[in-house]
Protein backbone atom coordinates (compact mmCIF):
# COMPACT_ATOMS: atom_id res chain seq x y z
CA UNK A 1 0.00 0.00 0.00
CA UNK A 2 1.04 3.14 -0.65
CA UNK A 3 2.22 5.60 2.75
CA UNK A 4 0.79 9.02 3.16
CA UNK A 5 2.83 9.55 6.40
CA UNK A 6 6.03 11.45 5.02
CA UNK A 7 4.01 14.68 4.42
CA UNK A 8 6.71 17.65 5.15
CA UNK A 9 8.01 17.97 2.05
CA UNK A 10 4.70 17.71 -0.09
CA UNK A 11 4.95 20.41 -2.18
CA UNK A 12 0.96 21.06 -2.51
CA UNK A 13 -1.95 19.18 -1.60
CA UNK A 14 -2.68 18.96 -5.47
CA UNK A 15 0.69 17.10 -5.89
CA UNK A 16 -0.06 14.96 -2.85
CA UNK A 17 -3.80 13.84 -4.40
CA UNK A 18 -2.42 12.43 -7.46
CA UNK A 19 0.95 11.15 -5.81
CA UNK A 20 -1.96 8.79 -3.72
CA UNK A 21 -3.98 8.23 -6.76
CA UNK A 22 -0.59 7.11 -8.52
CA UNK A 23 0.09 5.00 -5.69
CA UNK A 24 -3.36 3.41 -5.64
CA UNK A 25 -3.23 2.26 -9.59
CA UNK A 26 0.33 0.75 -8.83
CA UNK A 27 -1.40 -1.24 -6.06
CA UNK A 28 -3.22 -2.55 -8.82
CA UNK A 29 -0.25 -3.25 -10.91
CA UNK A 30 1.91 -1.93 -13.57
CA UNK A 31 -0.68 -2.17 -16.17
CA UNK A 32 -2.72 -0.03 -14.63
CA UNK A 33 -0.42 2.09 -13.70
CA UNK A 34 1.04 3.02 -17.34
CA UNK A 35 -2.91 2.70 -19.20
CA UNK A 36 -4.32 5.08 -16.10
CA UNK A 37 -1.50 7.15 -14.89
CA UNK A 38 -0.18 9.76 -17.77
CA UNK A 39 -4.02 10.43 -17.82
CA UNK A 40 -4.36 10.93 -14.14
CA UNK A 41 -1.30 12.95 -14.22
CA UNK A 42 -2.17 14.92 -17.54
CA UNK A 43 -5.59 16.28 -16.11
CA UNK A 44 -3.92 17.58 -12.38
CA UNK A 45 -1.33 19.59 -14.25
CA UNK A 46 -4.11 21.44 -15.59
CA UNK A 47 -5.41 22.03 -12.02
CA UNK A 48 -4.91 25.90 -10.66
CA UNK A 49 -1.89 25.50 -7.71
CA UNK A 50 -0.40 22.03 -9.40
CA UNK A 51 2.90 23.92 -9.96
CA UNK A 52 2.65 25.92 -6.66
CA UNK A 53 6.64 24.88 -4.92
CA UNK A 54 6.73 22.79 -8.13
CA UNK A 55 9.90 24.03 -9.67
CA UNK A 56 13.02 22.61 -11.88
CA UNK A 57 16.67 23.76 -11.17
CA UNK A 58 17.24 25.59 -14.84
CA UNK A 59 19.37 22.81 -17.08
CA UNK A 60 23.39 23.55 -18.13
CA UNK A 61 23.68 23.76 -21.56
CA UNK A 62 25.34 20.16 -21.53
CA UNK A 63 22.88 18.30 -18.72
CA UNK A 64 19.46 17.93 -17.68
CA UNK A 65 18.18 18.09 -14.23
CA UNK A 66 15.88 15.69 -12.25
CA UNK A 67 14.19 17.58 -9.56
CA UNK A 68 12.49 15.00 -7.09
CA UNK A 69 8.87 16.54 -6.74
CA UNK A 70 7.13 13.80 -4.06
CA UNK A 71 8.21 11.00 -3.21
CA UNK A 72 7.61 8.46 0.13
CA UNK A 73 10.34 6.13 1.06
CA UNK A 74 10.30 3.17 -1.03
CA UNK A 75 7.66 4.48 -2.90
CA UNK A 76 7.11 5.91 -6.64
CA UNK A 77 8.54 9.09 -7.07
CA UNK A 78 7.27 11.68 -9.19
CA UNK A 79 10.59 14.39 -10.62
CA UNK A 80 10.29 17.46 -12.92
CA UNK A 81 13.13 17.40 -15.69
CA UNK A 82 14.54 20.14 -17.08
CA UNK A 83 16.25 19.50 -20.41
CA UNK A 84 18.79 22.31 -22.34
CA UNK A 85 18.02 22.85 -25.98
CA UNK A 86 20.01 19.89 -28.20
CA UNK A 87 20.24 17.57 -25.86
CA UNK A 88 20.82 14.04 -26.19
CA UNK A 89 20.39 11.35 -23.21
CA UNK A 90 22.09 8.04 -24.57
CA UNK A 91 20.73 4.87 -24.71
CA UNK A 92 20.03 3.56 -21.66
CA UNK A 93 18.04 0.98 -20.19
CA UNK A 94 15.55 1.13 -17.31
CA UNK A 95 14.85 -1.43 -14.40
CA UNK A 96 12.42 -4.00 -15.50
CA UNK A 97 9.30 -1.85 -14.61
CA UNK A 98 7.68 0.24 -16.73
CA UNK A 99 7.32 4.74 -16.24
CA UNK A 100 6.19 7.33 -17.84
CA UNK A 101 6.60 11.16 -18.24
CA UNK A 102 4.30 14.16 -19.22
CA UNK A 103 5.58 17.26 -20.97
CA UNK A 104 4.64 20.21 -19.61
CA UNK A 105 6.77 22.78 -22.10
CA UNK A 106 8.91 22.03 -25.07
CA UNK A 107 9.22 19.27 -26.82
CA UNK A 108 10.66 15.62 -26.21
CA UNK A 109 11.25 12.30 -28.89
CA UNK A 110 11.83 9.70 -27.15
CA UNK A 111 13.34 6.86 -29.46
CA UNK A 112 13.00 3.21 -28.47
CA UNK A 113 16.18 0.96 -29.92
CA UNK A 114 16.92 -2.57 -30.54
CA UNK A 115 20.77 -3.51 -29.88
CA UNK A 116 22.78 -5.87 -31.54
CA UNK A 117 25.66 -7.71 -30.07
CA UNK A 118 28.91 -7.23 -31.58
CA UNK A 119 31.38 -8.25 -28.89
CA UNK A 120 31.57 -7.91 -25.11
CA UNK A 121 29.89 -5.60 -23.58
CA UNK A 122 29.48 -3.71 -27.36
CA UNK A 123 26.67 -3.18 -29.27
CA UNK A 124 24.98 -1.66 -31.95
CA UNK A 125 21.48 -0.23 -32.07
CA UNK A 126 18.30 -0.14 -34.47
CA UNK A 127 15.19 2.48 -34.48
CA UNK A 128 12.31 0.66 -33.68
CA UNK A 129 10.16 3.45 -32.84
CA UNK A 130 10.22 7.13 -31.83
CA UNK A 131 7.62 9.11 -29.84
CA UNK A 132 7.50 12.93 -29.97
CA UNK A 133 5.52 14.52 -26.74
CA UNK A 134 4.17 17.95 -27.05
CA UNK A 135 3.23 19.72 -23.70
CA UNK A 136 0.16 17.79 -22.38
CA UNK A 137 1.01 14.26 -24.06
CA UNK A 138 2.57 11.84 -22.43
CA UNK A 139 5.08 9.17 -23.28
CA UNK A 140 5.03 5.37 -21.88
CA UNK A 141 8.55 3.78 -21.59
CA UNK A 142 7.74 -0.35 -20.72
CA UNK A 143 10.68 -2.48 -20.42
CA UNK A 144 8.44 -5.22 -20.70
CA UNK A 145 7.87 -4.37 -24.25
CA UNK A 146 11.68 -2.76 -25.13
CA UNK A 147 14.32 -1.90 -22.84
CA UNK A 148 16.40 0.63 -24.46
CA UNK A 149 15.65 4.08 -25.40
CA UNK A 150 17.03 7.20 -25.92
CA UNK A 151 16.19 10.62 -25.35
CA UNK A 152 16.19 14.48 -27.50
CA UNK A 153 15.13 17.81 -26.70
CA UNK A 154 15.43 20.10 -29.55
CA UNK A 155 14.37 22.96 -27.44
CA UNK A 156 14.60 23.26 -24.13
CA UNK A 157 12.05 21.69 -22.57
CA UNK A 158 10.37 20.21 -18.93
CA UNK A 159 8.69 17.00 -18.09
CA UNK A 160 7.02 15.41 -14.82
CA UNK A 161 8.09 11.99 -14.72
CA UNK A 162 7.15 8.85 -12.73
CA UNK A 163 9.02 6.17 -11.36
CA UNK A 164 7.61 2.95 -9.61
CA UNK A 165 10.60 3.21 -7.55
CA UNK A 166 13.75 5.63 -6.97
CA UNK A 167 16.90 4.00 -7.86
CA UNK A 168 20.37 4.87 -8.04
CA UNK A 169 21.97 2.70 -10.63
CA UNK A 170 20.97 2.55 -14.18
CA UNK A 171 22.82 0.50 -17.18
CA UNK A 172 23.12 2.93 -20.12
CA UNK A 173 25.22 3.22 -23.44
CA UNK A 174 28.25 5.41 -24.75
CA UNK A 175 29.86 5.76 -28.14
CA UNK A 176 33.16 3.40 -28.28
CA UNK A 177 35.73 5.91 -29.09
CA UNK A 178 37.18 5.84 -32.66
CA UNK A 179 33.88 3.95 -33.57
CA UNK A 180 31.33 5.60 -34.85
CA UNK A 181 28.61 3.37 -34.77
CA UNK A 182 29.41 0.98 -31.87
CA UNK A 183 28.46 1.75 -28.03
CA UNK A 184 29.49 0.08 -24.64
CA UNK A 185 27.23 -1.10 -21.83
CA UNK A 186 28.48 0.32 -18.42
CA UNK A 187 26.50 0.83 -15.22
CA UNK A 188 26.35 4.53 -13.87
CA UNK A 189 25.92 4.84 -10.33
CA UNK A 190 24.28 8.19 -8.92
CA UNK A 191 26.24 9.69 -6.14
CA UNK A 192 23.39 12.09 -5.56
CA UNK A 193 19.58 11.05 -6.33
CA UNK A 194 19.18 14.82 -7.09
CA UNK A 195 21.84 15.19 -9.33
CA UNK A 196 22.03 15.55 -13.26
CA UNK A 197 24.09 12.83 -14.60
CA UNK A 198 24.36 11.56 -18.22
CA UNK A 199 22.79 7.89 -19.05
CA UNK A 200 21.41 7.88 -15.03
CA UNK A 201 18.19 6.50 -16.79
CA UNK A 202 16.75 9.49 -16.62
FE1 LIG B 1 14.64 6.62 -19.76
Amino acid sequence: MSKTTSRASDPNPIVREVYDELGALLDRGDDAFVEEGPTLLSEAIERDGFFENVTTDPAAPDEYTREKVIGDPGEHVIRFMEWPPGYTLCPHEHHGRPCFEVLVDGHLVVTDLERTRVGDGKYTFEVIDSQVTRPGEAAVVDPRENEIHAVYSPVRSRSLHVYPDDHWRAFGYELVDGDADVYERREFQLRDPDAARDCDGE
